[in-house]
């Protein structure tokens, strides 16, 4: 048993001595109490240890064991519906064991090692499997195919010998055995900070679909892909984040939650489990994990949240499934890393960050992605998209988080204290947005979405960036120094921001648009330009326009019934035409 002792103590992080032969990353049990540690740096026989515990109350000298293992996540039948903290110790049962307080040194394992599981084999003995195979199935939660994989541990294929029948097993119970001896269980373990392999990248050129019209017709991102959304305190992280769970097509969502106020990550841990998922009427905690760290709970816990949730997300990827990991907010897992870099003594970088923040960052975001599955039969593919919520001091972008984090992200979804103070809700801006996937997910919209997509987006893209320069103008001089082309731009805009970009979280009809609606409510709009356009240059005045009842429809196309939107918006950008056209010169 390798062992040490404890040296000093720094709040989460803690020095043992004479623990010879420990390596970097094991996991340590430190006390009396065997509170849980990572080691993070090594010099000889001298260990520091992050510590996912508290650790008041720890005395020099006590003991410092290695399990000389890495910090590990289990992975099987029942992860779905769990609520964990950052090192996958289960909430609501440490709860029910201990009482409402995080007990320390508590033992209580990820997965339930009693229960029964109804497993049902996919291969037969002779067969020749290899990593990432799958050996059969178990529905969890009465609809959703779990599927047992051979761990990526081989290093070549086996023949199969030996094959449970189809009945009730727990998750350690043997279910294959290979020629090599080696037998497989429906739980298989997964070191945290190492990526799960996968057989190779694919082009994200699926977008993943998120309902919400600023997403996906103005800064759309490819399934597999990253977006962050920075946005100062209040100004509708938590409710986007919360959206993209409810309404993105995705299989399975990894909710990771660092709580910015002290009661924040309780109401989540309250509201969550309340959700009913808009598509099936099921809880959505049914194809959820839910990750949380309250800002009582230590540190490091918070540090290592970010790495098991994208563990348990690619579990998922290598399944077959379109995984939604959203991280609200990443700058508190960014602090974690200062709070435990300043305690080492670190040669700090910005504003404190260590020097490693934007290494850090890009070994997470870069574990999503969209890949060809281990397996060598039975190919799939899977997906892991990426959210993550910066919340900037002050609303300050220029902050090392979000700068480091827009490097890394190929979509920038910027929220606007200001928006949001006026209810503009979605409040992002779409002047400071970005995303870099339009060219790969253009093909996708052209065809199941409509020919002229791109024309349609990058006309209301370029009106609201001329509505910006003439709205400056207005301010100096007066709206009635505006020609009225130009007049006719500022009517549109305001139709484009509050009959199209602003969608409530909590409408009934409206909270989640197909993108078939989405392109025939901006076809309306656009038709609407281009008619009152053509009729100003006849000599049609805007006050002609503005009073035609016509606008009032428009301004009602977000209570269309989803089933019935193409058809009633075709009409209307008919009928648009005709009563404009229709309008005579005075
Ligand atoms: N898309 C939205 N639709 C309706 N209301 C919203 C939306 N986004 C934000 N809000 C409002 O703003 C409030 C603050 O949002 P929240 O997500 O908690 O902010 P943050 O997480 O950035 O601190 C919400 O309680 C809600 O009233
Ligand atoms: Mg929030």
């Amino acid at each position: 048993m390798l062992k040490g002792k404890i040296s000093k103590i720094s709040g989460p992080v803690v020095i043992a001595k004479e623990i010879a032969g420990a390596r970097m990353y094991d996991v340590v049990k430190v006390g009396d109490m065997s509170l849980i540690g990572e080691i993070i740096r090594l010099e000889g026989d001298k260990a520091t240890i992050q510590v996912y515990e508290d650790t008041s109350g720890l005395i020099v000298g006590e003991p410092v064991i290695s399990t000389e293992q890495p910090l590990k996540i289990e992975l099987g039948p029942g992860l779905l519906t769990s609520i964990y903290d950052g090192i996958q110790r289960p909430l609501p049962e440490i709860a029910k064991k201990y009482g409402e307080f995080i007990t320390r040194g508590v033992n209580v394992t990820a997965l339930d090692a009693d229960k029964k599981w109804l497993f049902e084999p996919k291969i037969s003995v002779g067969d020749e499997i290899g990593n990432g195979d799958i050996v059969g199935i178990v529905v969890e939660n009465g609809t959703f195919e779990h599927r047992i994989m051979v761990p990526p541990t081989l290093n070549k294929l086996h023949k199969v010998t030996k094959v449970a029948k189809k009945g009730e097993y727990t998750i350690t119970d043997t279910i294959v055995t290979l020629d090599n001896n080696v037998e497989i269980k429906m739980k298989q373990e997964w070191p945290v900070r190492i990526a799960r392999p996968f057989k190779k990248k694919l082009d994200p050129d699926l977008p993943f679909l998120t309902g919400m019209r600023i997403f996906d017709t103005f800064f759309p991102i490819a399934k597999g892909g990253n977006a962050i959304i920075p946005g100062p305190f209040g100004s509708g992280k938590t409710v986007t984040q919360q959206s993209l769970a409810k309404w993105a097509d995705a299989d399975i969502i990894v909710y990771v939650g660092c709580g910015e106020r002290g009661n924040e990550m309780t109401e989540v841990l309250v509201e969550f489990p309340q959700l009913v998922d808009p598509k099936t009427g099921i809880p959505l905690m049914q194809r959820t994990i839910l990750v949380a760290n309250t800002s009582n709970m230590p540190v490091a816990a918070r540090e290592a949240s970010i790495y098991t949730g994208i563990t348990l997300a690619e579990y998922f990827r290598d399944m077959g499934y379109d995984v939604a990991m959203m991280a609200d907010s990443t700058s508190r897992w960014g602090e974690a890393l200062r709070e435990v870099s300043g305690r080492l003594e670190e040669m700090p970088g910005e504003e404190g960050y260590p020097a490693y923040l934007a290494t850090r960052l890009a070994n997470f975001y870069e574990r999503s992605g969209r890949t060809m599955c281990l397996a060598s039969k039975h190919e799939r593919t899977g997906s892991i998209t990426v959210v993550g919520a910066v919340s900037p001091p002050g609303g300050d972008f220029s902050e090392p988080m979000t700068q480091n984090s827009l490097r890394i992200s190929g979509a920038f979804w910027a929220l606007d204290a200001s928006l949001a103070h006026r209810r503009h809700f979605p409040a992002i801006n779409w002047i400071k947005s970005y995303t870099l996937y339009v060219d790969q997910v253009l093909n996708w919209y052209l065809t199941n979405v409509g020919a002229d997509w791109k024309e349609l987006r990058d006309k209301a893209m370029f009106l609201l960036q001329k509505e910006v320069e003439l709205q400056e103008i207005v301010q100096l001089v007066g709206p009635d120094a505006l020609p009225e082309t130009e007049k006719i731009i500022l009517e549109v805009t305001k139709i484009i921001r509050e009959d199209f970009l602003q969608q409530f979280a909590f409408h009934d009809i409206d909270a989640y648009c197909s993108p078939k609606k989405q392109y025939w409510m901006l076809k309306v709009i656009i038709n609407y330009y281009n008619a009152i356009a053509q009729a100003v240059e006849r000599g049609v005045t805007l006050q002609q326009i503005s009073s035609l009842p016509i606008k009032n429809e428009i301004a009602r196309m977000k209570e269309i019934p989803l089933d019935k939107a193409v058809e009633v918006l075709t009409h209307l950008a008919d009928k648009i035409n005709n009563e404009i056209v229709a309008l005579e010169v005075l």
